[in-house]
């Protein structure tokens, strides 16, 4: 592949805006001039991962990771700088030459993870190819169009069809694929020789797409009906797919969640893919296992609105009930529930409604979850007599004890009133005494328990995490002193003009001189384009890091202070350095009277430095 000249990667750049590109990710919330979310490189709980527009760079005050829109790609999604120019341009619609894209979109090959995805998207395609074009995928095709599912939609998520012929394992054999490679992919079994057989057959198959996109595992779901075989089949866990990680569909579905501004989760494929084909494009599924804490954290990096719609059969409105239980306790996502008609999935449902009725049900059958679980609490239960009706309202009341809203909460006193023929008033005072028995308890407990966490905000408070580590005076000096260096023109000129000036700390030297190199062809300091100039992963950061500091307007005296603050200290930080290094050596050769005298030395040494910063 060509590389990417560096007017090219500009207009890429400022054709874009990297909170755009964030936002596909993360949840962005204005905070004064910047924007705030949670940091997509770990977990946390309050946002310390900012993007300043001004600039096009994000910083997490946290983690210390930052730089560029590219930066965020390449660490986001583990892709070289090529391939997040390619991306990007892809983002802001900026035509690139196909030279330059060659390869980009292609996962690097050389890795072994790389070289798992090519054979994933291998077997995609071949699978594909089968049921769209061939005589023994014909069944399988017949089966999708007649469950409502358009080429269209069949070639977006590249359904596929692996038949009983096992055709797999010699089409990578003609491609001579190697033998650990195959072996490792789970789209095989071993056989005690060693031998390896296609594991999936007779199988409509779902190529299970990572976060980036790529193909990571697949899942099959049987043509036809078999009682010793599960309905669907997935990869074993390998080093691409880790179940609960994965999130069907949330590739694609991102733009439109963030879009929406929510995402709904499905319990099926089937039924995420039936949604795309209603034109609802926000849906996921998790992998038919219950919900997991790390996909829960990846949607909520994603967005603040979750809708629960599973099946409307028993299974899947106990699955509700344990989702919504899980999501209540790891997350702050706002959740509604999207009850279906008795006994029917979301899939089934468009199917005997049609696309405009499923899409008008997605929004009109949305529930509160109490409303959710006051409806589930009365399942199997005839309420015909006193003694069931008080047995209800007494589950009933600790959920409505957890109801903040006040209108919220007498729309649903009124509803039991009314369904119960009860005095509205009678509920509001065995309420109280739910809440006084509540409170009372919790009071009780709370010596035993951890300090009760803050009550979260609704919109999460920015909480900017300060430096760990308080900088020495020369430090902030040599900072402060390099961003002026960076902005302001005169600056440059007046330091450059001093032909014996240099940082006491290496990487701020180094920063410094690679300075000197881009002004040689660059006319203005651009910051994002500045911290491509230096590629280095921590030099880039620490740039990053001074960005994000409010420097006001530029003071006469404080360019002078500055150097004073590093031109005395320097002599003294050399020869810190150097009496250390002294040290070292001398208790490396046991030289105890040496020892003794540089300790003296440095200890002065020390209290000199000591004192220029109490100035
Ligand atoms: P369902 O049985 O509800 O499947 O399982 P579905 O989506 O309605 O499938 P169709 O409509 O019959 O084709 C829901 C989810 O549970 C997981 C799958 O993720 C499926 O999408 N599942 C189900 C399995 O992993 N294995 C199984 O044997 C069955
Ligand atoms: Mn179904």
């Amino acid at each position: 592949m060509a590389k990417i000249p560096e007017e090219v990667i500009e207009t890429v750049r400022t054709a874009t805006n990297i909170a755009d590109v964030v936002g596909q990710y993360v949840q962005l919330k204005k905070s004064g001039k910047n924007l705030f979310g949670l940091c997509p490189f770990h977990e946390e709980k309050t946002p310390s991962f900012s993007v300043t527009e001004d600039k096009q760079i994000f910083h997490c005050f946290s983690c210390g990771r930052g730089g560029n829109v590219f930066k965020f790609l390449m660490e986001l999604e583990h892709i070289s700088f090529p391939e997040a120019v390619v991306k990007v341009a892809d983002f802001s619609h900026v035509d690139l030459a196909s030279e330059y894209r060659q390869d980009a979109a292609a996962p690097a090959v050389d890795s072994k993870t790389g070289q798992l995805i090519a054979l994933h998207e291998q077997a995609a395609k071949l699978y594909h190819h089968i049921l769209v074009n061939t005589e023994v995928g014909q069944p399988a095709l017949d089966y999708l169009h007649d469950r409502g599912l358009t080429d269209e939609t069949i070639e977006t998520y590249q359904l596929g069809f692996a038949p009983s012929q096992r055709l797999l394992k010699p089409f990578f054999d003609q491609r001579q694929s190697d033998y650990q490679l195959l072996r490792q992919s789970g789209l095989f079994i071993e056989n005690a020789d060693g031998e390896l057989r296609d594991r999936f057959t007779e199988r409509v198959m779902f190529p299970l797409r990572n976060a980036s996109g790529h193909v990571a595992a697949f899942s099959g779901r049987l043509l036809k009906k078999a009682d010793d075989q599960p309905k669907y089949l997935n990869s074993p866990e390998t080093a691409l797919f880790t179940k609960s990680r994965l999130l069907f569909n949330f590739d694609l579905a991102r733009p439109a969640i963030r879009q929406a501004g929510e995402v709904t989760l499905f319990e099926g494929y089937m039924d995420v893919i039936s949604a795309t084909q209603a034109g609802v494009r926000n849906g996921i599924a998790s992998m038919g296992t219950s919900l997991t804490t790390e996909q829960i954290y990846a949607i909520e990096r994603t967005t603040d609105k979750l809708n629960v719609c599973y099946d409307g059969d028993e299974p899947g409105q106990r699955a509700i009930e344990r989702a919504l239980s899980l999501l209540g306790q790891h997350s702050h996502l706002q959740l509604s529930v999207i009850q279906l008609p008795e006994g029917q999935d979301p899939d089934e449902y468009r199917k005997a409604h049609g696309n405009e009725a499923f899409k008008q049900m997605l929004t009109t059958a949305k529930e509160t979850p109490i409303r959710f679980q006051l409806r589930y609490l009365r399942r199997n239960r005839a309420l015909d007599t006193d003694s069931e009706r008080l047995d209800y309202l007494n589950q009933a009341m600790p959920l409505l004890a957890q109801v903040q809203e006040p209108v919220e909460l007498d729309m649903y006193l009124k509803q039991l009133a009314t369904e119960f023929q009860l005095d509205k008033d009678a509920l509001v005072a065995q309420l109280k005494q739910v809440q006084r028995d509540t409170a009372a308890q919790q009071e009780r407990q709370r010596p035993r328990q951890q300090q009760a966490a803050p009550v979260p905000a609704a919109s999460p408070a920015v909480t900017v995490h300060q430096q760990q580590r308080p900088l020495t005076r020369l430090e902030r000096a040599e900072q402060g002193l390099l961003y002026r260096l960076l902005h302001d023109r005169n600056v440059w000129a007046q330091v450059t003009a001093m032909p014996d000036f240099s940082f006491v700390h290496d990487d701020y030297q180094i920063i410094y001189t690679l300075a000197q190199g881009y002004f040689q062809t660059h006319q203005t300091y651009v910051t994002a384009q500045f911290t491509d100039f230096i590629q280095e992963d921590r030099l880039q950061q620490l740039v990053i890091m001074l960005e994000t500091k409010s420097y006001a307007a530029v003071t006469p005296r404080e360019i002078d202070d500055y150097l004073a603050v590093i031109m005395d200290e320097a002599p003294i930080e050399e020869q810190l350095r150097l009496k250390k290094n002294q040290l070292t050596e001398a208790s490396r050769l046991g030289d105890a009277e040496q020892q003794r005298q540089l300790v003296v030395e440095i200890v002065q040494l020390e209290r000199q430095r000591q004192a220029n910063k109490q100035v």
